[in-house]
């Protein structure tokens, strides 16, 4: 009897244990480095997966957002994640090609269309391979995606309007070999810069322009030190909230399921960002005083120019042209051949 006390004792012991695994992990209050300022889609992503993963962990686990690169410089926060130094990191994937380079199929100019596009890419197939592809490259994991509109083209010189009057400016480019060779098809040679010190390179005019999203420009008070705005279309951004698959991994399954399902949640607030703030934000950029021009013909010479130049010379890297078809169908556009 003595015998059987003590056993049923050690097996509620044992239940006790595995119990206190799955449901009493500690509570967490991860770090998540942010490149961009407050106002940003970047912001919007990052609030809303905080608030998603507080209410999914009943109050459990927290967040706290490092606006504005005080962690690093993006590309830096790609290794902090990588080694398990920094939980989390929100960053344009430009930043995370270098690391792992079939995500750059997102970056070549002219094959994201529309916020549709990037929504349909990001949350089917493609974008579960290129998640799967971060992690075995990188050692982080994509679990929400910000959709940050188009990088339009800005400089504090003149209003650009053709290929031909880009003669003359220095461009910043992230340190991103598919930015870097589109402003080569166009005729310059841009200057890649850490998004960490680009502001300051502006003021500074070490660099007459750069390019990005208008929710971006407003963000980082970018009228401030630029004037002119051109509507150029090139990049659609799309900045994912990465996680360190090291701090992933160390969590425990019900605890990762929070943390994917507060990554869904934090992808739609950020389309819902887009779509009800960028008109507004446009109207910010002109009170402000910037200038906002379209390109002329279309776009015509600047889409020419790129896709002729930039999409075969990275076939190789994004994992072939079939690649880069497959993005193409899902977005019920026509192949492309060698
Ligand atoms: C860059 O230009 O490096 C990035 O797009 C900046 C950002 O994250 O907004």
């Amino acid at each position: 009897m003595k015998f059987l006390h003590k056993l049923s004792y050690a097996l509620m012991l044992t239940a006790a244990i595995s119990l206190a695994g799955v449901s009493g992990a500690s509570a967490k209050k991860f770090k998540i480095a942010v490149g961009d300022s407050g106002g940003s889609s970047q912001e919007a992503t990052g609030l809303g997966f905080v608030k998603a993963l507080e209410e999914l962990s009943g109050g459990k686990h927290t967040a706290k957002l490092f606006l504005n690169g005080q962690l690093g410089s993006e590309q830096d926060t790609v290794n902090e994640a990588a080694i398990g130094t920094l939980d989390m990191s929100l960053l344009a994937i430009n930043n995370i090609t270098p690391f792992s380079p079939t995500v750059g199929v997102f970056t070549l100019p002219y094959v994201i269309l529309s916020l549709e596009d990037a929504e349909k890419l990001t949350q089917g197939p493609i974008g579960e391979e290129l998640t799967q592809n971060t992690i075995n490259d990188a050692g982080v994991r994509i679990i929400a995606w910000t959709y940050t509109g188009f990088r339009r083209l800005t400089n504090s010189k003149k209003p650009v309007k053709s290929v031909a009057d880009l003669n003359g400016l220095v461009i910043r480019v992230p340190k991103n070999e598919i930015m870097i060779d589109t402003y080569k098809s166009w005729g310059i040679s841009p200057t890649p810069m850490a998004w960490s010190e680009t502001f300051a390179g502006l003021q500074t005019k070490v660099v007459d322009g750069q390019d990005n999203p208008y929710t971006t420009i407003n963000a980082m008070k970018f009228y401030e030190v630029q004037k002119y705005v051109t509507n150029i279309r090139y990049i659609f951004s799309i900045e994912p909230l990465i996680i360190s698959e090291q701090v992933f991994q160390g969590l425990s399954a019900g605890d990762q399921e929070i943390i994917l399902k507060a990554g869904k949640a934090a992808t739609a607030a950020s389309a819902k960002f887009l779509r009800e703030k960028e008109a507004e934000i446009k109207q910010i950029l002109l009170d402000k005083g910037m200038e906002i021009t379209d390109p002329e013909n279309d776009e015509k010479e600047f889409i020419d120019l790129a896709t002729k130049a930039v999409w075969p010379k990275f076939y190789e890297s994004i994992g072939g042209i079939e690649k880069l078809n497959a993005v193409l169908a899902e977005i019920g556009r026509d192949p492309v051949s060698e």
